[in-house]
This record gives C-alpha cells, structure tokens and sequence, in this order.
C-alpha cells in the first residue's frame, strides 16, 4: 500500500544541495534521445542553445554522442562529478536510474517524467523519493517541465526560452503555465532569476525552494509562485515567516478555489487543493501577498522587485485625466490603501505644476496641458514632502506630450523618489506608442502598466510589503 512521504520539516541537506540544482557547474541528462523532437533531446538541446557554461553529459546506452556531445552509457560511466542529472526516461524505469545517481554521488534530481502520483501511481513516487532521500540527493518533480536559471544562461528544460533577466524567482505547480508564461516576461519585461517547475512535489516542497531562495540565492528578491496545493502547510509558513525576515516577500496564486477547481487540481498534479479559506489564513499568517490571476502574479512582483516598500498609507495619485484619478481612487479602496487627501502644505507647492483648473486634491490633476516639466516637478516635489509614502502617475495620452519624454522624466523623478524610499508606479494609457513607453519604463526598474488599477494594485501590494515588513519587526 502506498504511503505519504511527507518532508519532515525544512531540511538542512536540502536547503544545501539546492545549490547544485540551480546553480550546477555539471548536467548529465538521463534519457538524451538521439530523435529530434524527443523531450530528452530538446533538453540537450536547451541546455547547450541557452548558453550553459558548464559541462553536459548525455546518457544513453544505445548512443555514442548526442548532438556533438559524447554520450555515456550510464551516469556511472560519467569520469567527472555530476552535480545534477535531469531525469527523462520512462517511469518504469526511474528507480533504477536514481538509485545509480545515488551510487554515483549525484547532488541533485529533476524529474521530468510523468505517469506517477497525479494518474494514480502513487507507490512508483514514493519509491523514487525513498531512493533519492537514502542518497540525500533532493528530487524536484516528478512530472515538471524542468528547472531554470537566467543568470547562468542554465536551461535545464523543455521551455523553449530563457526568461527575461531578473530578481523574480517563480516556482510553479504547471509547467505548462512556465511554458507559457515565459513568453510573456520578454513581451512584459519581467525579470526572472530562476524557474522551478515542481509537478507533484513528491520530495522538494514549495517551503525548501522559499527558504533557499529568501536565505541562500543573492539574485532573488521576491518569490513568486503558482500553487495548487501542498501537505506541508506548516513549512510553508515557517518558509514565508523566514523570507520575510531576510527582507524578501512571497506572492502566491493559488489555483483550485472553487469547487470545480479543486476536483481539477486533483487529475493535475494529484494535489489536494483544501479550503480557500485554510489557505487564506495560512497567507496571512506567514506574510503572504496573495494574487487573484495571472496577471497579478507578474504584476505584483514586477512592482516588488524594482520599488521599495511603502511605508505609510498616503499615497498620492498624479494624474492628468480626471477618469484615469477616478478609477485609481476606486482601485485604491479595493487594494487597501484608501486615498487621503492631499497635505494643504503639499497642495500649494502642487500648484506650480498645473494650470488654475487643475485640482490639487488627491487624486491631484495636472491637466490634459501637462507636460513632462509638469509630471516631473509635481513627482519629485511630492516625494521630498514629508510623510508621504508612495506615488501613483497617471497619463492619458494626448498630442501635446511626447510619451517616451515623459517616461524619461518620470524615471528621472522614480529615481528622485526612490532614493527617498518612496515607491512609484505608472500607468501611461494610449496606443502602441505608448505601450513602447510602458515597458521602457520597466527596463528602467519603474514598472508599468496599461490602466490605472494595475498601477494601483502594484502600489497596494508595496504598502502590505511594508506592512508585513513593520509587523515580523514588532514580533521579532
Ligand atoms: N538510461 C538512459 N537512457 C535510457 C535508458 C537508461 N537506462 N533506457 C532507455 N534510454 C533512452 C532510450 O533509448 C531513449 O533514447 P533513444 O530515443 O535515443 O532510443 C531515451 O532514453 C528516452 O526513452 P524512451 O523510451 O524513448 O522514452 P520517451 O522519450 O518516449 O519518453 C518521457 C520519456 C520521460 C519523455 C515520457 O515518459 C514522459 O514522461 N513524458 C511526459 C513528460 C511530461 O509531460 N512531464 C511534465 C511536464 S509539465
């Protein structure tokens, strides 16, 4: 009968060799098939298209050499050490390969096969993972896409790209969603650090892969994950509680929320989705930002990994569309940092940026005759008055501003503001010319987006980063 082979708390060894995973000086592919369009041969493929510096062995005991590479018959037929061996034979055959990983002095797995727990074939998963733990070697999978590292040009995967160069670490339940979505961070300029897709999780948990990346991954800042469940709830607070005390924050999407959902994350990757509501207060508890789709995951981290945390709840919203104010404002009652209205010490120095119909309130609108001497003054005036804690800039596009000067100067004043501790978001809204000004701004680390509550959603997470940062202060 099978048995759950739970992780018995954040282990120490794991933690260790997660290292050799993501940051491997040597990758030996078990499973390297000489047939194009084979998983096995497009992760040799990947790992030497992508640029990885360090060296490859490709095992297969019918080859001689796989795509210029010499190929070994086994990993123990490898004359170097071999710090990871993705995995990409058969299920039938894993244990046998993973056992000889073990003999061999193997770091670390990925297991990319499929066919174990999520259709069914939980005692295969748990013989593996048994194997793997007598050889401390950590398993990431089985059933995942593969894992990534942008810094180190590591494409240890069936993903067609690296991501988009970043601080944003992304762990994922689907790998299809990494697939997908990494397309999306060269189009959306989302800066990824690493990638690891963790299928059925059956031995690494999401809160070994928190805490290396808060505690032992210098090139992490934030840790984005999308989850559809886990049975080690209590780690998974504990990895959170620790992120947040080295300073780095968690986002989590979770999947499975309805009724539905919940029976669909079961046939995916054999995960018990539980209550909304446990996970909900898990969140809270362990100084979570919790995302409600897709677009937040990118959203919410862009803002977190480029911005400081805001330290107070007033926030100013520069616009120069009255609409663009009023949808803000309604975003930010819905986001959680309601707007007060503008300090009057504030709004006379305001008054220099705007014509006499313009409104120095919060939101505080410069006019459709703004232009970039305008939004800069009115940025970099607000951030040096004193209690202010983070600014929203709005636009609208009109014929009189030139987009890409007016993200010039808003970047000038981000810096300006940044280097007060204030953070700042935008939204420009218009056309393609202004989307090319939207995302100018994000390599420039000012994130960006296409409407106003995005701006603002991005903003009402850098408030509960500071909130959760004063609070692990008080109880720590
Ligand atoms: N050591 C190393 N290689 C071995 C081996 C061994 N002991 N035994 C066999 N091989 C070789 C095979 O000869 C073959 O190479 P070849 O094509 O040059 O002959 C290669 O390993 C692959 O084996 P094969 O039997 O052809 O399997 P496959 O490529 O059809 O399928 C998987 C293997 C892992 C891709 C498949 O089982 C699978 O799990 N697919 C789904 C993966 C997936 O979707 N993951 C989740 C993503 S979200």
């Amino acid at each position: 009968m099978a048995i759950e082979l739970k992780i018995p708390g954040i282990r120490e060894y794991v933690l260790d060799r997660l290292d050799a995973i993501l940051n491997p000086k040597s990758v030996a592919v078990v499973g390297a098939s000489r047939k194009e369009g084979k998983i096995g041969h497009t992760v040799v493929k990947n790992l030497i298209q992508g640029g990885f510096k360090g060296k490859i062995y490709p095992i297969n005991p019918k080859a001689d050499e796989i795509l210029g590479l010499k190929a070994y018959p086994s990993l123990k037929d490898v004359p170097d050490e071999v710090d990871l061996a993705i995995i990409v034979v058969p299920a039938k055959i894993t244990p046998q390969v993973i056992r000889e990983a073990g003999e061999k002095g193997v770091k670390g797995l990925v297991v990319i096969t499929a066919g174990f727990s999520e259709v069914g074939n939980k005692e295969l998963e748990d013989e593996i993972v048994r194997i793997a733990r007598e050889y401390k070697m950590p398993l990431i999978g089985p059933n995942v896409v593969g894992v990534l590292n942008a810094n180190v040009n590591l494409n240890a995967s069936f993903a067609q790209d690296l991501p988009y160069p970043g601080k944003i670490a992304f762990i994922s339940q689907s790998g299809a969603l990494v697939i997908g979505l990494i397309g999306w961070t060269h189009m959306y300029r989302v800066g990824i650090s690493k990638i690891v897709s963790i299928g059925n999780k059956a031995d690494v948990d999401f809160s070994e892969l928190i805490t290396y990346f808060a505690e032992r991954d210098p090139e992490t800042k934030v840790i984005a994950i999308y989850m559809e469940g886990t049975d080690a709830g209590r780690e998974l607070v504990e990895a959170t509680k620790r992120a947040m005390k080295a300073g780095k924050v968690v986002v989590i999407l979770k999947g499975g929320r309805s009724k539905r959902g919940e029976l669909a994350t079961m046939s995916h990757t054999g995960s018990l989705a539980g209550s909304a509501k446990v996970y909900q207060a898990a969140f809270k508890q362990g100084y979570v930002i919790e995302v409600d789709n897709l677009t937040e995951l990118y959203d919410v981290p862009l803002a977190l990994a480029n911005q400081p945390p805001a330290k107070n709840d007033n926030i100013i919203v520069i616009t120069n569309g009255g609409g663009a104010g009023v949808l803000a404002t309604d975003a930010a009652e819905r986001y959680g940092i309601p707007l007060s209205d503008t300090p009057s010490e504030l709004k006379k120095i305001l008054r220099n940026f705007m014509p006499p119909f313009g409104s120095d309130k919060n939101p505080v609108d410069l006019t459709g005759q703004a232009n970039e001497e305008d939004y800069y003054g009115a940025i970099v005036e607000t951030a040096k008055f004193p209690g202010v804690g983070g600014i929203v800039a709005l636009y609208c596009h009109t014929a009189i501003t030139d987009p890409m000067k007016l993200a010039q100067k808003i970047r000038d004043a981000a810096k300006v503001a940044n280097e007060r501790g204030i953070p700042v978001t935008v939204s420009m809204i218009g056309g393609e010319e202004v989307e090319r000004a939207n995302l100018w701004l994000r390599e420039q680390g000012v994130p960006a987006y296409p409407t106003p509550e995005r701006a603002v959603r991005a903003m009402g997470a850098l408030r509960q980063f500071g909130r959760y940062l004063e609070k692990i202060k008080r109880v720590s």
